[in-house]
């Protein structure tokens, strides 16, 4: 067999695995597994590519090869180790990037030994635009999301200046793959362009909307790297890029569709940050019942069925290894827990399952959205923990919220509400929640972690 076949089997090789990884990644319990599975099959392509092919190649272009892996590879495995669970959307958003980078990287490289063929030029052009948009908009987010670049930025007509540079840069790009003039200039300009280009479409996106635009740009990297898959004749390359585009893509829709907004909404910046106006419901005062770590122990202890909704709070308190001593704690005194999983709780897909695996709560007690719905009314204390949002009545009730159509957690139908949170400050909509209000519910005031160890502490005693 001559390598060139051998080349293509290790490429179908990597392209099986990155689908089976992708399809395990749809469950908690074989994402790891999955993830480890692509990772095998990238490291198949990548030596493949590197040691099957004709040309004959100096021997220092090897060393430095395996360098840039060495390095690369090391500062990837290092950063993965130490970053915080909190901080996972923006070490997302670095790493798109650097996809992106890459990409764009391929057309500077690739441009002036391929002006002879206006395919190749055409994939060329539309990597480097593609790819050069998601790295700058992703190292906007990523700026955002550790905290340098707080606010919106919004220029007086930001919209219709964003789509002059779109515009242009499109034109520019048709122009050369038409023209394939030999200077690269006209290709430098492109790549500036582009780059404005990612800047300018992000800056206007709150800081809280950033995972949606992530996840956006991360099919944009996609998008780029499958161009390369086209340019090389790369079919490992290009079923992955294609893989990233459109689960990047399929993200996207499943979180705008979750947060009931569209991504037109998200992306021109009608409702970024919570510090954004116009986030009253309708004013829904009351009386607010708040009780002690005793009053809520005894509430849990004495319940049949226990329901926990994790949120938003949960991460910053870091308090899932708490919750989940609670939960083993209530389940030894006779008591039903489970836990009930928004598609949005918390500030990026699956935040709560992850937050949760890494305390190593039982996959079978998170439930979903829909199917524990109709269990609330069965249920004797629901225990909201750091949830804001994500249980506010006002979603069903009030069309004039913000939030309203969004799908919530009928937590409302339990017999008792306990709500663990520090204040009565809004979460991330900036909007009232009536259920802190509702005579049922009892407000447990504090750090999350804080009172989920006393409440334990108490059962403990009874
Ligand atoms: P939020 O509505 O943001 O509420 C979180 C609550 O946690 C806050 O009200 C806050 O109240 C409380 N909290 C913060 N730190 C705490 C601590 N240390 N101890 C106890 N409580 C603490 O969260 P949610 O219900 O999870 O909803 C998520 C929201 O984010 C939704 O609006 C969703 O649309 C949005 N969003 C989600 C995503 C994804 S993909 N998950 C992406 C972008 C936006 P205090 O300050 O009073 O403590």
């Amino acid at each position: 067999m001559d390598t060139h076949a051998i080349l293509n089997i290790a490429y179908l090789i990597a392209a099986v695995t990155f689908m089976t990884g992708m399809k395990m990644l749809g469950s908690p319990k074989t994402a790891r597994r999955g993830n480890q599975i692509a990772a095998v099959g990238m490291t198949i392509a990548i030596l493949a590519t590197i040691f099957l092919h004709d040309k004959q190649i100096d021997p220092l272009i090897y060393i430095l090869i395996f360098a840039a892996i060495a390095v690369g590879t090391f500062i990837g495995w290092y950063i993965a180790v130490k970053v915080e669970m909190t901080k996972m959307p923006e070490l997302v958003s670095f790493f798109n990037g650097m996809g992106g980078a890459t990409a764009a990287l391929i057309g500077l490289l690739e441009y002036t030994h391929n002006t002879d063929s206006a395919y190749k030029i055409a994939m060329i052009v539309a990597g480097l635009l593609i790819g050069s948009v998601s790295f700058s908009g992703s190292m906007i987010a990523w700026a955002k999301l550790n905290g340098s670049m707080r606010k919106p930025i919004r220029l007086p007509n930001y919209n219709i200046f964003n789509l002059i540079i779109l515009i242009a840069a499109l034109a520019l790009a048709v122009f050369i793959v038409v023209q394939r003039p030999e200077s690269p200039i006209y290709l430098y300009a492109l790549f500036a362009l582009a780059l404005l280009y990612g800047v300018m479409f992000v800056i206007p996106i709150g800081g809280a909307d950033m995972p949606v635009v992530i996840s956006l740009l991360n099919s944009f990297t996609g998008l780029a790297a499958a161009f390369g898959g086209f340019l090389y004749d790369n079919m490992a390359m290009l079923t992955g890029g294609v893989l990233v585009g459109s689960a990047g893509t399929i993200l996207t829709i499943a979180m705008t569709k979750a947060m009931n907004r569209s991504l037109t909404n998200v992306i021109f910046g009608a409702f970024g940050d919570t510090d954004l106006t116009g986030g009253e419901d309708g004013g829904t005062k009351g009386t607010v019942k708040s009780v002690t770590p005793s009053d809520a122990g005894i509430l849990l202890n004495y319940a049949n069925n226990v329901i926990i909704v994790p949120g938003y709070g949960l991460a910053v308190a870091q308090a899932q290894h708490a919750i989940h001593e609670l939960e083993e704690l209530l389940e030894k005194k006779g008591v039903n827990v489970k836990y009930a999983i928004h598609p949005v709780a918390g500030r990026m897909p699956g935040h709560m399952n992850v937050l949760l695996a890494e305390a190593n709560v039982d996959y079978d007690k998170l439930v979903d959205m829909d199917d524990i719905n109709p269990q609330f009314k069965n249920t004797d204390v629901v225990l909201v923990v750091g949830a804001n949002d994500v249980v506010n009545p006002a979603a069903k009730k009030n069309p004039a919220s913000p939030i309203y159509g969004m799908p919530i957690l009928d937590v409302e139908d339990a017999k008792n509400i306990i709500v663990l949170k520090r204040s009565m400050k809004p979460g991330y909509a900036g909007i009232d929640n009536e259920l802190f209000y509702n005579p049922k519910t009892s407000m447990l005031f504090g750090d999350a972690k804080d009172s989920i160890t006393k409440i334990i502490n108490e059962i403990k005693n009874m």
